[in-house]
């Protein structure tokens, strides 16, 4: 039965993450309405609750108890993703967990187990797959323009190093590039296949000697479809990185190729020409920052393919199995790269 009236969200952490929700659920999305936020340091909550006119909770434990909120947006560092979302789910509250789902294999599985004990949806923020490049990439697999893909070659290269992200990510227990934005990766190589990761081959580290977690990272693995995939993590390129390198991938099919840039063009070649497919508006940092309107369109799918699940009580987009399987092939590689060995996910 489809749900009439609107959602109450909640939104956990109001850093950059946590106010780019906050103004796409206010602004953007249909059927929901922003109720409550929490955030450990009061000094960065309270002016977010101000500009929107909603409350700013003095604990977790206050947000998760309001009636008025069927939903909570979980926007803090890593480590953090699974304990909240555990207690939102003991309170009955459906959720959005960032990505990465939970820093191990075992609590997405709790995580998963306790939303379905509880009858309430889990999915994470692959924003990725509704970016307009992605989106189309996806749409023009799922049509067989380039017949069935079999080779990938994945690029996430930053500039800048570690200091250029929030200091928490530099911590130990938020473990590195690889899992924390890569993720992205291994999410979109699952989806655009929509086969699962076989094996995995891994060689992690770090160009900078003093880092704790890892900074760069190259992976070389199979899908249970045949596919092989590589994939290239970097968050320290010497600026100013590579070009059409960030979310990037290049993709052979059986019939032809594709080369995704998400922040720019998705370019196919089908007839031994390359053409534009898809293009990304550029987001307009300087002038608008960081809540332009069109950096907002790929959340605000996003958050609206969540809220039209839960208002028509399906499943979300993306699920938490989604999330599971994603944080299992990070971990893989690390675990590859520490051991020198291949990791089998799935036979
Ligand atoms: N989907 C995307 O495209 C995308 C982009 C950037 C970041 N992220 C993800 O968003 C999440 C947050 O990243 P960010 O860049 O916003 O970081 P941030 O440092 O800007 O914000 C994190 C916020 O969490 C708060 N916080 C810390 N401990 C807390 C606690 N115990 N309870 C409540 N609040 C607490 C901090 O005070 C801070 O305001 C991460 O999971 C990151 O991977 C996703």
């Amino acid at each position: 039965m489809t749900e009439t009236r609107d959602l109450g969200i909640g939104v956990i952490g109001c850093g950059f993450m946590g106010k780019t929700q906050v103004e796409t659920v206010a602004k953007f999305v249909k059927g929901a309405t922003m109720k409550a936020v929490f955030d450990a340091n009061p000094e960065i909550s309270q002016p977010v609750a101000a500009k929107y006119g909603i409350a700013a909770e003095k604990t977790l434990a206050g947000l998760l108890a309001r009636g008025d909120i069927d939903a909570v947006f979980i926007e803090t560092p890593h480590f953090l993703h699974a304990e909240q979302a555990l207690a939102a789910i003991a309170a009955g509250k459906h959720v959005m967990i960032e990505k990465p789902m939970a820093h191990s294999v075992a609590l997405c599985d709790e995580i998963i187990a306790k939303g379905k004990e509880k009858g309430v949806l889990v999915s994470i923020t692959f924003s990725q797959r509704s970016r307009t490049c992605n989106l189309k990439a996806k749409e023009l697999i799922d049509q067989g323009a380039i017949g069935r893909v079999r080779q990938i070659l994945d690029f996430h290269l930053l500039a800048g190093g570690l200091v250029k992200f929030p200091k928490w990510q530099s911590d130990k227990e938020n473990l590195g590039i690889l899992f924390g934005h890569a993720i992205h990766c291994f999410d979109r190589i699952r989806w655009l296949t929509g086969s699962d990761y076989a094996t995995v081959y891994g060689k992690c580290m770090s160009m900078d000697p003093q880092a704790v977690v890892e900074a760069s990272s190259m992976a070389l693995m199979t899908m249970l479809d045949g596919t092989v995939v590589t994939l290239w993590s970097s968050g320290e390129m010497p600026p100013p990185s590579f070009p059409r390198r960030e979310f990037s991938a290049m993709i052979v099919g059986e019939k032809g190729l594709m080369d995704i840039d998400a922040y720019g063009e998705l370019l196919i070649n089908t007839s031994g020409k390359w053409e534009v497919a898809a293009k990304q508006e550029p987001v307009d940092w300087a002038g608008k920052g960081f809540l332009d309107p069109v950096r907002l369109q790929s959340f605000t799918r996003h958050a609206q393919g969540f809220i039209d699940a839960i208002r028509e009580n399906r499943q979300p987009p993306v699920t938490g199995w989604d999330g599971r399987q994603a944080v299992a092939a990070a971990l893989a590689t690390y675990e590859s790269s520490r051991t020198g060995k291949e990791i089998v996910l799935n036979k």
